[in-house]
Formats: structure tokens, C-alpha cells, sequence
């Protein structure tokens, strides 16, 4: 009996364990690129770079040459849902394809803002900051 009561305590023990992890992967983002993280002269620096790293194996319009179209679907199935730092994260640690890395934090995130906004995201007041623990909290929209 008292073997029983020990063994159901402990089960009750590992579900409160279990609850505590889940909850602490869970995403806990707390605004969306819908609501105007970035601002317009932030996304124009970022079509600026764009064009100079970019545009020759994505093209200008983002529709895609020898790399994929990040616009659209592709944006969708890649990016939304997830956060901003996940969006910056993946196209510096992958892109340029010949020099990943090699752009330097703010150029990135101010890249992300023109793929952002070329996806329909809206323009803000405020930029968007190059701190890994703020683009964690910021949900990917649709736009
Ligand atoms: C030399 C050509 C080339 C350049 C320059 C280039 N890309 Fe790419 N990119 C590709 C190719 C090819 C792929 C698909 C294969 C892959 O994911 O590596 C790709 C994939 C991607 C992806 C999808 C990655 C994933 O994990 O799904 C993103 C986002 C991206 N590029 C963004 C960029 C951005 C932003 C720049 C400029 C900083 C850039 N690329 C520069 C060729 C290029």
C-alpha cells in the first residue's frame, strides 16, 4: 500500500516536471510583425543591402533565380509562425550562399525588415533591434 501511494506521488512529480519544460519551450512571443516592428527607413537600408548580396541568386522583386523566391509560399512555410530571431538566425548562418556570416547582426536584421515588408508586414515607428532576446519574442505574421 505504502509502495502504491510512493509510486503514485512520484508520477504526480514527473507530470509537474513535464508541465515545467513544456511551458518552458513554449514560444513566448509577445507581439507579431503585423503590428509595425520595423520602420520604413529601416527596410529601405535593407532593400539597399539586398540588392548588393542578394538580388543576384534571389532577384530584385524577391521572386527567385537560382535561389528560391522568398515571397509567398516559400515565406509562409519557412518563416511564419516562428520568430524573428529564427528568420535572422537562418538567413545569416546560410546566406550569402558564398559568404555565410559575413554581413555583420544589423545588416541581417535590417535585410529581414525588407523581406518582411516585401511579405506585406507594415512599417512602424520604432526599428527593429539587433538583440537576440527581443527578435525572440516576435511572432512571424502572415503580414
Ligand atoms: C550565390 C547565390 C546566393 C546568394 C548571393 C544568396 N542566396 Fe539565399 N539561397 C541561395 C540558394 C541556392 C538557396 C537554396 C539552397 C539553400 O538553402 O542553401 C538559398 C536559400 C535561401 C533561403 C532559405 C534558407 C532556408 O534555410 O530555407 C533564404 C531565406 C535566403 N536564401 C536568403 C538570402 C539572403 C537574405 C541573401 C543575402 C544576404 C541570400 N540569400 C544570398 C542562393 C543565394
Amino acid at each position: 500500500m505504502s509502495a502504491c501511494r510512493r509510486s503514485v506521488s512520484r508520477g504526480v512529480g514527473l507530470v509537474y516536471v513535464l508541465a515545467l519544460v513544456a511551458s518552458a519551450n513554449a514560444q513566448q512571443t509577445s507581439k507579431t510583425t503585423a503590428q509595425g516592428v520595423f520602420t520604413e527607413a529601416q527596410a529601405t537600408r535593407g532593400q539597399k543591402a539586398y540588392a548588393d548580396s542578394c538580388a543576384r541568386c534571389h532577384a530584385e522583386d524577391l521572386l527567385g533565380a537560382s535561389g528560391p523566391a522568398l515571397v509567398g509560399d516559400f515565406f509562409t512555410n519557412r518563416f511564419v509562425g516562428s520568430n524573428v530571431q529564427e528568420m535572422v538566425k537562418t538567413i545569416r548562418r546560410s546566406m550569402p550562399q558564398e559568404a555565410p556570416d559575413s554581413l555583420g547582426t544589423p545588416m541581417y536584421v535590417d535585410i529581414a525588415t525588407f523581406i518582411l515588408k516585401s511579405n506585406g508586414s507594415p512599417t512602424g515607428s520604432a526599428e527593429l533591434p539587433n538583440d537576440a532576446e527581443a527578435l525572440l519574442q516576435i511572432e512571424v505574421a502572415s503580414r
